[in-house]
Formats: C-alpha cells, structure tokens, sequence
C-alpha cells in the first residue's frame, strides 16, 4: 500500500500523541485509519517492533477482536505538533504534574510515524449509553474476553481506556468463545467489539500468574465484580487466566 496515495477524507481525532484520519484508498476501494503520531527515538525502537509482531502473532490470529495494522512510514523530518501553542501547553502541563521528560522528549523529536489501520465505526463510550441492559451485558462480556484473548497471547496494552476500545458493526447475530475446549455462544447485538491505539501493547512473557490475573481484573467492568464476587480473599483460587474466564463465562452467560 503506497500510503501518500491515499486521500485523506476527515479528520476523527487529534489526541496527544497524534491525529487520526479516515482515508480512502483508490486501488482496493476501501477505507482505512491513517494515524501520524509523533514519537521519542527510543521509545519508537521499543514500541514499533512488538507492534509489527503483536500483528502478525495475534492480530492474524483473532482478526475480529482488534484492528491491523496495514502499513506504516517513518519520518525523520516532521513537524507535527511543531506549532508552539500546542506543544508548550502539553509540555507545561505535564511538566507541572510530572515532571516526565516523555512529553519533552516526544514534543522536540523530528520523528513520526504514519500507520495505516483497518477502520472501525466508533468507539465503545459513544453506543454504550444507548444499548439495552441486556446488550450492555453481552457487550461487556465480549470485551471481557477480547482482553483475556490478549493477556492469553501474553500481550499488555499500556493504555487502555474507553477511547481505545472501537467496535464495528456487523450482521453476525452470534460469536463463539473459545475456553479451556468449551465453546460458549454469544449474541453480539449486532456489534464487534475491536481494540484500538495498539502502538504501545507490549510483551507480558515474563509476568506471572498472578500478576496477569490482577491486572485482568482491573479490566473488568466494575459492576460485574459484585456478581462475580471476586475479591482479594478469593482471587487465589484461580490458577491462570483460563480458570477466571472461564467462572466469568459460566456465571453470565446462561
Ligand atoms: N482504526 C481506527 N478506526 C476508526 N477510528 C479510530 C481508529 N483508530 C483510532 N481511531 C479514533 O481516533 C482516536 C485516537 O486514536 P488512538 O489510536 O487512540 O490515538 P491516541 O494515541 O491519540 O490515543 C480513537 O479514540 C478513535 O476515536
Ligand atoms: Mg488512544
């Protein structure tokens, strides 16, 4: 894919790492995502690789639960963000709080990278309001299990929050979970859930057990742990990841 062939059509985003655009591609006749992130030297060296492998590992893998990654550009000459209002209130403001040298790092850096990404058709924080209760539950379900998918495939994303998850429509009524060799079928209200900004999942290969299982459960929906009653005295049971999806799915879905 020759990225500079593709036209831009609008801008989604402008956060502060980066601006998204929707773009469309003549030759295939589809629409992607271009991300132009500004990124630190060594922090592009750190990142960049696990990406390009969490892609060709995972994503290839579950295709339904993420977004890919199509191409990507490095440019050592870019302005992004050079414009001085923006960069020095970001900077100040983490300055402020932090002190963290990311931001001035990152702000000063001649780098960035284009990425092109398969487009997804919102975020989950703009529906979610508007399901019903019973989709919210099949919903967070799903996305439940799209985090076990990747702390399965031993994968961390570092910033996950609601503007990082997408979803995409689709005419499926059902999608199979698959755990410990059971499969438990789930009605998707029409919607997939995918996660997206995975330019900073990184390697989860040394964590243990128990250090995957509570940061599994940070993930969890807060409302669902009452139900599920999971709490420090009893997180011990499980041995993996596994045996906690597998509790979650025999609790809830029925
Ligand atoms: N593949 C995509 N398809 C559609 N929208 C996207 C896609 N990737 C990102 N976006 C939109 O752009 C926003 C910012 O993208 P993200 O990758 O999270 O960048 P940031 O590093 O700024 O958080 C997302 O919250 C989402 O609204
Ligand atoms: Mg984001």
């Amino acid at each position: 894919m020759k990225i500079d062939q593709l036209k831009i059509m609008k801008k989604i985003s402008r956060g502060g790492s980066g601006i998204v655009y929707v773009v469309y591609d003549k030759e295939t006749d589809m629409k992607y995502a271009l991300k132009i992130s500004k990124w630190d030297e060594r922090l592009m060296r750190k990142y960049l690789p696990g990406e390009i492998e969490f892609n060709e590992k995972v994503v290839k893998k579950y295709p339904d639960f993420f977004i890919q990654l199509k191409a990507y550009e490095i440019l050592d000459d870019c302005k992004l963000f050079h414009k001085k209002n923006y960069a020095r209130n970001l900077f100040e403001i983490e300055e402020r709080e932090a002190k963290n040298e990311y931001f001035a790092n990152t702000y000063y850096s001649p780098l960035c990278i284009k990425k092109v990404y398969t487009l997804v058709d919102g975020t989950l924080s703009h529906i979610f309001h508007e399901l019903s209760e019973e989709a919210k539950i099949a919903i967070s379900i799903q996305l439940m299990y799209v985090f076990y998918i990747m702390l399965f495939e031993r994968k961390i994303q570092t910033d996950t929050n609601d503007g990082n998850i997408g979803y995409k429509k689709t005419d499926k009524k059902y999608i199979d979970l698959h755990v410990k060799n059971k499969t438990y079928r789930l009605n998707t209200f029409g919607y997939l859930v995918q996660i997206l900004d995975t330019d900073t999942i990184y390697d989860a290969e040394n964590e243990s057990n128990e250090d995957l299982i509570e940061y599994f459960i940070l993930l969890f929906p807060s409302v669902y742990l009452d139900t599920l009653k999971i709490n420090s005295n009893n997180i011990g049971k499980y041995k993996n990841i596994s045996d906690l999806m597998e509790m979650v799915l025999e609790k809830l879905i029925s």
